[in-house]
């Protein structure tokens, strides 16, 4: 999700549509000497997309293999996971309404699975392992889904999910709708954070994420042609690490996981599985993204440096164009009419992780009717934090702590925070059984997961 966590007092901006901004940021030299960034930044890697193997229009057929592989990160040798040699995994690019057929190749000596994180997949293609068998190695899958929807999701195995996802099984989908404007670059960026000992990520380590890696690397740079308009479509696909982007004032947040929003300065909180899209209006000179260090236990950690960034370079004379008109007014959240009909309970005491009191597989599912509207209620009353997602389905915040959201938008993936209470509104359109979990996938994994069964009448 995307708390959209206003903070426009920190970049000292209160305007909500930002003029850009050529002006040379002079902090920012000051920064890198400061923290010890490095001084030569890398080149931010574009993520190569996957192709599509069937030439006829609306028709996209696609095969992603996962294999183990050597990873370079940060320049060290690590034995991970890829999806067809590469992470990030390829990005699926599609336009609403395509049908898809992919074909999942297991070279991997155990089982695994795909899912489509935000896409409302038909329940068989959803690559969740409940009451389905994984791919086994050696063995290929396919499965077929349409696309009626648009937005930055990602792709990501469903089976030792903890495990395959730290290891480099992750990939981004990239949904255009034709009847949205375009910008002149449309550009993938995924978060991660990887160990030093080069075995992944560091699970139970220091838990203020960082460094971060940008498409693989730490601390790139982006050079773009001055006077061009640019989408960055983030995505965090570390399995515990809180993404804290705080982009200068020459930016502003323009989608959230289901897609485009009324445009929205300030920084946000991308918490594992979370996607969020900026837009920049390219001048000569730089612009930058900084990431704050977080911590599950506890949010925002003020005043201790920055845990990564982004750098925007405009190459060549032009000025920075007008942000593109999204035509898109969200208008204030719908009115909560206060009644629940479901409930989520995240439980924990640092070791054992639980929801409603159940550890999976040994859950109780709800049955709720196709095409119902639920009011759904998620509390935390453990010591960390915790992203709420929901597979097949969007929601919508009514609520967090009774208090109501600047911008109305669905979300499939929310964050919620030690002791808060968040209220949902969910339309069931999608039958059959769904996961319901937290997205830090150790937590996952440790059974802090259940499932609700949409059904038929
Ligand atoms: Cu991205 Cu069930 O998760
Ligand atoms: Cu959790």
């Amino acid at each position: 999700m995307n708390r959209l966590i206003v903070l426009l007092m920190l970049a000292g901006c209160g305007s909500s549509d930002t003029d850009t901004d050529t002006d040379t940021d002079t902090d920012t030299d000051a920064e890198d000497a400061d923290t010890d960034r490095p001084a030569a930044r890398p080149e931010l890697p574009r993520v190569a997309d996957l192709e599509d193997l069937d030439p006829a229009d609306g028709e996209v057929r696609v095969r992603l293999v996962a294999a183990p592989a050597e990873l370079e990160v940060n320049g060290e040798t690590v034995s991970g996971f890829a999806y067809n040699g590469q992470v990030p995994g390829p990005t699926l690019r599609l336009t609403r309404g395509d049908r898809v057929t992919a074909e999942i190749v297991n070279e991997l000596d155990v089982p695994t699975t795909v899912h489509w994180h935000g896409l409302h997949v038909p329940n068989a293609a959803d690559g969740s392992v409940w009451m389905r068998e994984p791919i086994q190695p050696g063995a290929t899958a396919t499965v077929q889904f349409t696309v009626d929807q648009a937005g930055t999701f990602w792709y990501h195995p469903h089976f030792d999910t903890d495990r395959q996802v730290d290891l480099g099984l992750y990939g981004a989908i990239v949904v255009t709708d034709p009847d949205e404007p375009s910008v002149d670059e449309d550009i993938v960026v995924i978060g991660d954070t990887w160990g030093e000992t080069g075995e992944g990520e560091e699970h139970g380590g220091p838990r203020l994420a960082g460094p971060w890696t940008l498409n693989g690397v730490e601390d790139p740079k982006l050079t773009l042609t001055a006077g061009s308009t640019a989408r960055l479509r983030w995505v965090n696909a570390s399995n515990e690490g809180y993404l804290d982007l705080r982009p200068d004032d020459a930016w502003r947040w323009i989608g959230t996981d289901q897609g485009l929003i009324e445009p929205l300065a300030g920084a946000a909180l991308l918490a594992p599985g979370d996607r969020a899209d900026l837009e920049v209006g390219v001048g000569a000179g730089e612009t930058l993204v900084e990431i704050a260090p977080y911590s599950l236990f506890g949010g925002a950690v003020e005043d201790s440096g920055v845990v990564g960034s982004l750098q925007v370079m405009g190459e060549g004379t032009g000025s920075a164009p007008s942000l593109t008109d999204w035509g898109v007014i969200d208008g204030p959240p719908l009115e909560d009419p206060g009644r629940t009909d479901l409930r989520f309970v995240f439980q924990g005491d640092g070791t054992r992780w639980f929801m409603n009191g159940e550890v999976f597989p040994d859950v109780t599912v709800p049955d709720v009717p196709v095409g119902s509207e639920l009011f759904v209620e998620v509390r935390n009353v453990s010591p960390t934090e915790h992203p709420f997602h929901v597979h097949g389905h969007a929601f919508e915040v009514l609520s967090v702590n009774g208090e109501r959201p600047r911008r109305r938008t669905l979300e499939d993936t929310v964050n919620v925070g030690i002791r808060d209470t968040l209220r949902l509104r969910m339309i069931a359109d999608n039958p059959g059984e769904w996961m319901v979990h937290c997205h830090i996938l150790g937590h996952a994994e440790g059974g802090m997961m259940t499932v609700l069964r949409v059904v038929e009448p």
